[in-house]
């Protein structure tokens, strides 16, 4: 369907056109036309989520080397390595609007780039492995699989395969939390704790209360949002609870209860003081995140340099090849 209504760029029907794939519910792609705001909301967003994925590295990186068996390391590797993956995939998907890789890398290293807040958190036990995974990863499935349906293809496209890595995210903080929950009082203390401090942090993920997202009512006009972001945050709220009671951990929210008149959980106030504050720079390990991500691109400039400069003499050999 997006074939055949393909416009030519810059022109009046392509503006037409625009509108008419988003009122059909269809995808745009790279080479249709689109309003320039429209491009530069894609770009915000997945240039900040490509940068969560890659800052959200660091949290479990920092538990590799100290995972308690070689299962449980290997586990996490892998999941590290498949955040690296997301961040890859949803750069490529931003550079088809137009962006290159190095600016969006600069804007990160540079502090002029947002990733999510809950990756200013620090991890200082075991059991955080199991809470980001249960709640982090589970926030992100719940924010992320209406992203599949998003109108901009690349971006649809690449959040399927996300989203398929991130239940697997999801089951195994889960399972290492349950296996804690089942293991000597202290474990269960360390599970408990690490869920007490995980679960405020990861409703934030979810973003401003609706009344205060300034972005939310044009990005769900474009398809782009599916859900608001109370909707969803309500959403997995209704999925922790039942999940919770599986674990046997309580979730640190003394007014949570079901209300049989809305057929859905009332919660306690969020702090978004402390949400506002890890946005402007000051949360716990902000500092930290961006020194690590500004230091390993200076570490790797020679591995970009000699893949350019190998880059750079094949395409001058294969162009001997085709004048000769
Ligand atoms: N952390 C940091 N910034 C946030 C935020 C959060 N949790 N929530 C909102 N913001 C920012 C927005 O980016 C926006 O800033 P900007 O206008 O300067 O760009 C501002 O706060 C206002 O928020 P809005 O609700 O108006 O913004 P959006 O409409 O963009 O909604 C969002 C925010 C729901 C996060 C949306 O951008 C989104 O769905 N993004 C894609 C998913 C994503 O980026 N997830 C990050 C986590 S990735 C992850 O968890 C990896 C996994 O492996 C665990």
């Amino acid at each position: 369907m997006t074939t055949a209504l393909t416009a030519d760029a810059g022109t009046l029907d392509g503006e037409a056109m625009f509108d008419a794939l988003i009122e059909a519910d269809g995808r745009i792609e790279p080479r249709d036309w689109m309003p320039e705001a429209y491009r530069r909301t894609l770009i915000r967003q997945i240039s900040q989520h490509a940068h969560s994925e890659i800052i959200g590295m660091q949290p479990e990186g920092a538990w590799i080397t100290r995972a308690p068996s070689l299962k449980r390391k290997s586990i996490l590797l892998a999941k590290v390595q498949d955040e690296a993956g997301h961040g890859l995939y949803l750069y490529s998907a931003a550079q088809t609007l137009g962006i290159t890789r190095d600016e969006m890398t600069q804007q990160l290293v540079d502090g002029k780039a947002r990733y999510s807040s809950i990756f200013n958190y620090p991890t200082p036990t075991w059991a955080d492995m199991g809470a980001i995974g249960w709640l982090v990863d589970g926030a992100a499935i719940c924010n992320q699989v209406p992203l599949c349906r998003a109108s901009y293809g690349p971006y649809g496209r690449a959040m399927v395969r996300i989203c398929k890595e991130e239940s697997f995210h999801q089951r195994q903080g889960f399972e290492i939390l349950l296996t804690l929950m089942q293991g000597t009082e202290e474990q269960r203390e360390m599970a408990q704790d690490a869920v007490n401090r995980w679960y405020w942090p990861s409703l934030m993920m979810f973003g401003p209360p609706d009344d205060d997202s300034p972005n939310s009512a044009q990005s769900m006009a474009w398809n782009i949002k599916r859900f608001s972001n109370d909707d969803l945050r309500q959403r997995f709220v209704s999925m922790l609870v039942p999940q919770a009671a599986v674990l046997g951990v309580t979730l640190p929210d003394p007014d949570l209860r079901f209300n049989d008149e809305t057929g859905q959980y009332d919660m306690g106030e969020i702090d978004w003081t402390e949400f506002h504050e890890v946005l402007a720079g000051r949360g716990p390990l902000n500092t930290l995140r961006r020194q690590h991500r500004r230091e390993a691109h200076e570490e790797g400039a020679w591995v970009r340099e000699a893949a350019a400069a190998y880059a750079a003499k094949k395409n001058a050999a294969r162009t001997q090849t085709a004048a000769a």
